[in-house]
């Protein structure tokens, strides 16, 4: 195991009926005028932003509010929550919905106390200030509420990158399971194979000894593979609802990925998919994941049988270990088919003939230079294999 320094301060507050509790917790986290965050209007529509707006007023707190954050949230969103910030001197961020409004929360509440532009941090500058952050979830996929991560899509050349810093972890999340139960279906599944990759890109590892992070995120991964298809077949269940959105949490929160190099070359492979066609992330990791898996196995067929037999419930073949890694990898495939993910560029909307785009712009933008580092160093030759193993 590495070293490694884990700091993971917020306050989680889960349960029925917890974002009733909102207004309580700005205050003990320093708000006095609140800039809430939501997205396309599924918070109005559920009456979730009128509970919210409710708690705020009772507890005698100020509030502007911001609508209209896009999934896959762009920069010019972003520019405009900086302004109004500064013109009503707001000094708390709430962000009411998904990853993609609590990722524009974070760049907000970073861009307003930075001199710069905002997009700094997305070209690699670690953030070190920002307006206190609280969030109030409504989907259980990108673990933005616990991370310290953010993800923006400039709309100059749709470069979709991430920031990270301690200074934008929420102060404090509100973790209700039953404000998941409005999500299509298609949403439900898109978190869960989120979920999936954020444990798969942290156990693909080339350092060695690190068992209770192997085991901490299998135990995830072996929920997610249990209540996945159960919520899809009967979306109201609470108890499922509840134990996908904390292992969402603790899927992405890091606690599962201290002391351990990681991988996330899914992720940047993807990051382009959905910055070009706007898909959902999850949905273009269904299609990244098994393409980039079955690409890189050879690197250690050992872990990848590992994860086969031990989460997958495969046959160890021990004279050869790459045929129980590949059913592992064709395990995960099958998982992700089931619950409605697409398996294929066609399904995702991806073209074949975007594939020189798709690679450079992954390879040779934001100061990379011909590669990608992760589990393995991939070139701009294997990424189109990669793309093309897609098609
Ligand atoms: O915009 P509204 O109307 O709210 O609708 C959203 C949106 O259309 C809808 N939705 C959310 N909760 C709902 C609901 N509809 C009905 N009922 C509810 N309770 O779902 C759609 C998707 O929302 P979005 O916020 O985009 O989903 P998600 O949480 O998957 O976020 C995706 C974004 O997070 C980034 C992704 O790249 C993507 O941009 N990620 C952020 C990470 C981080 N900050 O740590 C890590 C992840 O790996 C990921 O990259
Ligand atoms: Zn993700």
């Amino acid at each position: 195991m590495e070293n490694f320094t884990f700091y993971s301060p917020t306050l989680f507050a889960f349960g029925k009926e917890r974002e009733n509790e909102t207004g309580s917790y700005v205050k003990r986290f320093g708000g006095s005028k609140v800039l809430i965050v939501y997205g396309g209007g599924s918070v109005i529509r559920s009456g979730l932003l009128e509970r919210v707006k409710t708690s705020l007023e009772k507890e005698s707190l100020e509030y502007i509010l911001l609508g209209g954050v896009k999934p896959n949230p762009r920069s010019g969103f972003v520019y405009e929550g900086i302004e109004l910030c500064k013109k009503e001197n707001v000094d708390f961020v709430l962000a009411v919905g998904g990853g993609s409004t609590i990722d524009a929360s974070k760049a907000i509440a970073a861009g307003v106390v930075y001199d710069g532009d905002f997009w700094d941090f997305y070209c690699g500058k670690y953030i070190e200030n920002a307006l206190p952050i609280g969030t109030i979830l409504t989907i259980a996929a990108a673990g933005s509420e616990g991370s310290p991560d953010s993800v923006i899509t400039h709309e100059n050349g749709m470069l979709k990158r991430g920031a990270t810093g301690d200074a934008i972890r929420p102060r404090f999340s509100i973790l209700n399971p039953a404000l998941t139960q409005t999500l299509p279906t298609f949403q439900t599944a898109c978190g869960i194979t989120d979920i999936m990759a954020h444990l798969y890109e942290r156990y693909l590892t080339n350092t060695t000894e690190v068992e209770v992070t192997d085991r901490m995120i299998e135990a995830l991964m072996l929920t997610m593979i249990h209540e996945g298809p159960r919520v899809i077949e009967d979306p109201n269940n609470y108890e499922t609802r509840a134990n996908i959105m904390w292992a969402g949490m603790m899927a992405h929160n890091n606690s599962c990925g201290v002391g351990r190099s990681q991988d996330w070359n899914s992720h940047n492979i993807e990051h382009e998919l959905s910055a070009l066609y706007d898909c959902a992330h999850g949905a273009g990791l269904a299609v990244t994941m098994p393409a980039v898996f079955t690409y890189v196995c050879q690197h250690d067929v050992k872990r990848f049988a590992q994860v086969a037999v031990r989460v997958w419930g495969c046959q160890m073949d021990f004279y050869h270990p790459e045929v129980t890694a590949k059913a592992g990898i064709e395990a995960l495939r099958s998982f992700l088919i089931s619950i409605g993910m697409p398996k294929n560029f066609a399904e995702l909307g991806a073209k074949e003939e975007d594939i020189p785009y798709l690679v450079d712009t992954l390879c040779n933008s934001n100061g990379r230079d011909g590669s990608i580092n992760g589990f393995v160093t991939l070139s701009e030759e294997d990424c189109k294999k990669i793309y093309q193993l897609m098609v």
